[in-house]
């Protein structure tokens, strides 16, 4: 096994003097005297792309993870040449490259080291395998911290952890564990102040080593393939991940319902207990926009089928479910039975589109039906196949959506709990082993999964669900966290991996909430909702072998509770909808771990519980039991206490009260947030009037509201409605100021102004300029405001 111990281990190579530069534009070639060539690339003016070759040449340039309408350009590309290096500058970055070593420093352009080169790039020959284990050393520089690297359970500071990437299927895993579902080697640092981020795009297994093995170094390195990554500068830690989202890809806009409050189990079967289950929301007022059917709907577990005894009919019922608000979403694996009888495997074995062993015969594995074979989704015609069976789910059934699971692949019953690794991949045209492959198996999967559903449910929108996930994975699906367990501790790695995910370009991600496998007490899944609703993809779902997990399973206080929050959820639509519309367009992290709300603030570089829930609301989870409050960090500035309106000051802790009933939650001064009413489900009311709480601040700040039709594609065309506001508060005056875009036509007239903390008593009213009767406006006398939402300004005054 590498270990990556470099100083002992005697098999490195490592380049020597560089003999050759040739530039082709934004490239920069530099090879060495034994055959290592540095390609440079620039690719925007804070990210840069290095690849190193050997044997002067390198492989087909070739990836799934960057997205094809990745931006590109700079402002400014310059290229000096001194005795002993040669310098790239761009209007943001300078990038030395020594002559003798070919390591690399890169700083800003006051010279201010951001990251360097330790030992650079060097290799191992991989003789069992052929090709080389590539690697990569940096300093680490002094006070440093580490964040991202998709889904690990463990610290949100990766400062001193060693971690690798390799897909798996892990139930019931636990703190700490490593792999996980995802791969995602894509890391932040933090130093001095400054942020950067490196994102080692190589899906072999690979391997990253924060200052762990010796407390100097970072390095990382991959079982086979290039070295090639790319470095993004911020220097402030959302512009890198912005940077590299820009990269890999942010998905489109999902349906609104999407973002609603879903149900699910393993497995709600017949359809009378689906119904039952349907009923009981809409009974007891609990909000729930979708209900998912798990592997027991199909026919012995062969995909693309129903159980005809469960589900007799199931457009009919998935038509009356819809009349009542729920769209259903159900799961699709990778794994194809193997029956000479079943017409998917018919065509799979027609056309050849099973993975196959290096020695020939199709790999088999088993999964839930017995023994399966499994498409090669790296082939663009297995794909192109697996889009169109979705079409008889999709436009004939009726079919919301799906959720694609176990596409690690997991496969039963064998110690590596996946295909073995000498299976073919056809990899686009660059055919490879399951080592190379393994790590975007499911990402091609949920990819023409994306593709089919897409297609069939237009002209509305799609909603793909994903275990499995490589890099840019997220263009295609949200995603879950997997087999997690009902304990206090998984509430907190919850909370760490959704930041976590977030902080690594994925920010449609959610939990089991409740926990997968054993059952919550009511106490836990009261306190999971109350953090589960803060989080971009919001299901319930649990292996149900270990009892219910409905909002009502845990008796009427608990079950009060739960409304109360998913009511929550429901009112803060349009603040959750405006929060994803920034992450689809710039690829703004949704959540915010505090570190990146205010990297400055150093007290923030090791915090876990607390982050921010789009830019302006605070939250932190309660994570023990029988809690009546908690200590938390306020990052700095002003914020509400979301319950008592109690204005604190933060850059400190402070004792927050938070019972069963409560989370600790902050509104940051200043900020407008906008609010539906609460309904049943997406689309159940016009929406008359848009609440919009005003948080008084002195000072400014700026708030945003996206709208469209909530589905379907005429926001492309320009039909948005996209608000900015600017409040401008004073001591005895307060102005809101309205900026608006786009051609939506709301279905309300009428906003709803909710002040709070005024500090003083309102004796005038100004609309665009214009006097208005304080009866007009504030009918209710309690200091609501009405105002027409065409309104350009809107200024309060003490007289
Ligand atoms: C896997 C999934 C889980 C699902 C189960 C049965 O364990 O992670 O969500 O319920 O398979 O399909």
């Amino acid at each position: 096994m590498i270990t990556n111990t470099e100083l002992e281990y005697k098999g490195n190579l490592y380049p020597n003097e560089i003999v050759n530069f040739v530039r082709d534009k934004d490239k920069f070639y530099f090879t060495t005297e034994n055959g290592v060539i540095l390609e440079i690339t620039v690719i925007q003016d804070r990210t840069i792309r290095f690849r190193y070759g050997t044997d002067y040449a390198f492989q087909p340039d070739f990836s799934y993870a960057i997205d094809p309408n990745a931006s590109r350009g700079y402002s400014h590309l310059d290229c000096l040449e001194t005795k002993t290096e040669y310098i790239i500058e761009t209007s943001k970055l300078q990038v030395l490259i020594d002559k003798k070593t070919l390591r690399t420093q890169i700083s800003d352009l006051n010279g201010n080291i951001i990251n360097e080169d330790e030992l650079g790039f060097h290799w191992e020959e991989n003789y069992e395998h052929g090709g080389n284990t590539v690697k990569m050393s940096k300093i680490t520089q002094h006070t440093e911290s580490f964040y991202g690297m998709g889904d690990k359970a463990t610290h949100s500071n990766l400062k001193g952890k060693r971690v690798n990437n390799w897909v798996m299927d892990q139930y019931a895993y636990a703190k700490d564990q490593d792999p996980l579902y995802k791969a995602i080697p894509f890391y932040i640092g933090l130093h001095s102040g400054q942020a950067y981020g490196v994102f080692f795009d190589n899906s072999f297994r690979t391997h990253f080593d924060f200052a762990h093995e010796r407390r100097s170094t970072t390095s990382f390195w991959g079982d086979g393939g290039e070295m090639n990554y790319y470095f993004f500068y911020g220097p402030e830690m959302h512009k890198v991940v912005r940077a590299y989202t820009n990269l890999t890809g942010a998905p489109e806009l999902p349906p609104l319902w999407a973002l609603g409050y879903h149900q699910s189990k393993w497995s709600y079967f017949p359809e009378s207990n689906v119904k039952e289950i349907a009923k009981k929301f809409r009974d007891l007022k609990i909000p729930c926009d979708a209900l998912y059917l798990d592997i027991d709907y199909m026919d012995g577990f062969r995909c693309f089928t129903w159980d005809k005894k469960k589900f007799p009919e199931p457009k009919r019922m998935i038509d009356e479910l819809y009349e009542d608000g729920f769209k259903t979403v159900v799961m699709i694996d990778p794994g194809i039975k193997v029956d000479k009888d079943y017409w998917i495997y018919q065509e799979a074995v027609e056309n050849d589109y099973f993975c196959k062993r290096a020695d020939g015969p199709r790999m088999k594995g088993k999964v839930w039906p017995g023994e399966c074979n499994f498409p090669d989704f790296t082939n663009p015609a297995v794909r192109e196949w697996w889009a169109e069976l979705y079409k008889e789910f999709m436009a004939e059934i009726g079919v919301h959506a799906v959720w694609n699971d176990m596409n690690e692949p997991a496969v039963m019953e064998v110690p590596t709990k996946t295909a073995p690794l000498d299976t073919r991949h056809d990899y686009d045209g660059h055919p490879s082993s399951h080592r190379k492959a393994h790590n975007i198996y499911g990402m091609q999967m949920v990819r023409a999964t994306y593709e089919g559903v897409k297609r069939y449910v237009y002209p509305k929108r799609p909603l793909v669900i994903t275990r499995a996930a490589y890099s840019g994975t997220q263009r295609f699906a949200s995603t879950w966290t997997g087999d997690n367990v009902a304990t206090w501790e998984h509430l907190w790695i919850a909370n760490v991996q959704m930041q976590r995910m977030c902080m690594s370009g994925y920010s449609f991600v959610g939990s089991d909430i409740g926990g997968f496998a054993e059952q919550p007490n009511g106490e836990l899944f009261a306190r999971w909702i109350q953090l589960g609703i803060f989080h971009p993809f919001c299901r319930v779902h649990s292996s149900g072998d270990h009892g219910d997990q409905e909002p009502w399973s845990f008796g009427t206080e608990i079950t009060d509770i739960v409304r109360k929050f998913i009511e929550l959820r429901y009112e803060l639509l349009p603040y959750l909808y405006t929060m994803f519309w920034r992450y689809s367009k710039e690829g703004t992290p949704m959540l915010l771990p505090i570190v990146c709300y205010d990297q400055e603030d150093t007290q923030t570089h090791f915090r876990t519980d607390e982050f921010i829930f789009g830019e302006q609301i605070l939250v932190c989870p309660i994570q023990e039991p029988n809690a009546k409050g908690r200590r938390m960090y306020i990052p700095r500035g002003d914020w509400y206490n979301y319950w008592t309106d109690e204005v604190v000051e933060g850059g400190k802790e402070k004792w927050v009260v938070a019972d069963i009933d409560k989370v600790p939650l902050f509104i940051k001064a200043g900020a407008i947030i906008p609010k539906y009413p609460v309904q049943q489900y997406v689309g159940e009311l016009e929406i008359k009037e848009l609440i919009l709480d005003v948080y008084f601040t002195e000072g400014t700040e700026n708030s945003t509201v996206y709208e469209d039709a909530e589905d379907g594609y005429a926001y492309e065309n320009g039909k948005f409605s996209l608000r900015n506001f600017k409040l401008l508060g004073k001591e005895k005056e307060m102005t809101i100021q309205q900026f608006k875009d786009g051609a939506f036509i709301t279905t309300y007239e009428t906003f709803k102004i909710k002040l709070h903390g005024l500090p003083f008593k309102i004796g005038k009213v100004e609309i665009d300029n214009e006097k208005t009767a304080i009866k007009d406006v504030m009918p209710d006398g309690d200091g609501t405001i009405y105002v027409s939402k065409d309104f350009t300004q809107l200024r309060i005054t003490e007289e």
